[in-house]
């Protein structure tokens, strides 16, 4: 492609091993003449050591000039510090569908023969984070306080997304996750208002419900019988992880955040510092999402291309990182590919 002809997205390196991994996006991607012209952006700690600000307003501005992104993990400092900057960049471009696949890439391992694909609600649900103390005598944390969101529209919104996914990418069926029996108006309302949208997906895509602790238990004995789940904030966030489990990890896990104008691809892990600066990192994670985003501009083709090559470097060249109990560096691996998708 033209330099003129490229699709403008922004590159957030991250932290951590962050720019370890996107820069093997990088090379990989220009190695198969690459549809994007990148606008390097700073966040997180990186963004911090810069300007004092993790998300600064330039890193904003090209997110809302390319409504594309490419993001590295960013380190969160726990409990005080600053607000998440990766709960912020959602609420900031309304990324309310929050896509988790997770595909058995290496044979052998606990699970065989994995393909399933998490729909997680990114926006409401008890992410909102309407928290509060009520101090007592001279505890100031006596009672801890907080208001979980869900809406019709955040719902029907999330559902229509995993239904409309489900249909266009031949998914049999749908499984809506809740804890509707407990939680009966917070996680009731997300559970009748994708029921309703399941309706009208009727004699294409079946639909069943499941109370989220036995999903969990289900996901660990028989994981097959699900294909798409879709599922509140909270819920998502924990069984995406658990989904990762059943394909070898945080190194195999890629997620997109969606909303109605941008959209951001990301890896599911963080940003790994006990490894950080060594070059062992697996950059398959946030080359998967990188193969996501080609398919989410039009190029479908060559996300297939992409994720066939990193099949044959991981199962063909026995090219493996550390984390998958091989020896190669982040560098070799990115080279091994190289040559695959050359
Ligand atoms: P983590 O995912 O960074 O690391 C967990 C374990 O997995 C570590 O032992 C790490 O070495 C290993 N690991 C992760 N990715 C790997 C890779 N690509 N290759 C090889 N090994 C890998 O989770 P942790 O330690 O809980 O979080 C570290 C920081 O990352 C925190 O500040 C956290 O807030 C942040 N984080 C950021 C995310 C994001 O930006 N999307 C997501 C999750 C965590
Ligand atoms: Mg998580």
């Amino acid at each position: 492609m033209s330099a003129s002809t490229k699709i403008p997205a922004t590159l957030i390196p991250g932290d951590g091993i962050g720019p370890e991994v996107t820069q093997s996006v990088i090379e990989v991607l220009d190695a198969m003449g690459s549809p994007f012209e990148w606008d390097y952006q700073l966040g997180g700690m990186a963004a911090i050591a810069d300007g004092g600000d993790p998300l600064p307003k330039a890193t904003l501005e090209s997110i809302h000039r390319t409504g594309l992104a490419l993001k590295g993990p960013l380190t969160t400092p726990v409990g005080g510090g600053f607000r998440s900057v990766n709960v912020r960049l959602r609420e900031e471009f309304h990324l309310y569908a929050n896509l988790r696949p997770a595909k058995t890439l290496i044979p052998g391992g606990r699970y065989e023969n994995i393909d399933l694909v998490i729909v997680r609600e990114n926006l409401e649900g008890l992410y909102v984070a309407f928290e509060h103390y009520i101090p007592i005598g001279d505890d100031p944390h006596a009672v801890a306080m907080s208001s979980g969101v869900n809406t019709r529209d955040g719902s029907r919104r999330i559902a229509e997304f995993a239904f409309d996914y489900a249909a266009r990418n031949g998914r049999k069926k749908v499984s809506i996750v809740h804890k509707a029996n407990v939680l009966k108006a917070l996680t009731g309302v997300f559970l009748e208002t994708a029921q309703q949208v399941g309706e009208k997906y009727k004699g294409q895509v079946e639909y069943n419900d499941r109370i989220v602790d036995a999903c969990a238990m289900q996901l660990v004995l028989n994981p097959w019988q699900y294909d798409v789940i879709v599922t509140t904030n909270l819920f998502g966030d924990i069984l995406s992880d658990l989904a990762a489990g059943l394909v070898g990890g945080l190194g195999m896990a890629p997620g997109a955040n969606i909303g109605l104008h941008a959209a951001i691809f990301e890896a599911v892990h963080g940003s790994a510092p006990d490894i950080a600066g060594k070059g062992i990192a697996n950059p398959v994670s946030v080359l998967l999402a990188a193969a996501m985003m080609l398919e989410h501009v039009g190029m479908k083709d060559q996300r297939t291309k992409l994720e066939a090559a990193i099949d044959r470097v991981l199962n063909e060249d026995n090219v493996r990182t550390g984390d998958l109990g091989g020896k190669a560096t982040t560098k070799e691996f990115t080279a091994a590919l190289i040559k695959r998708v050359g």
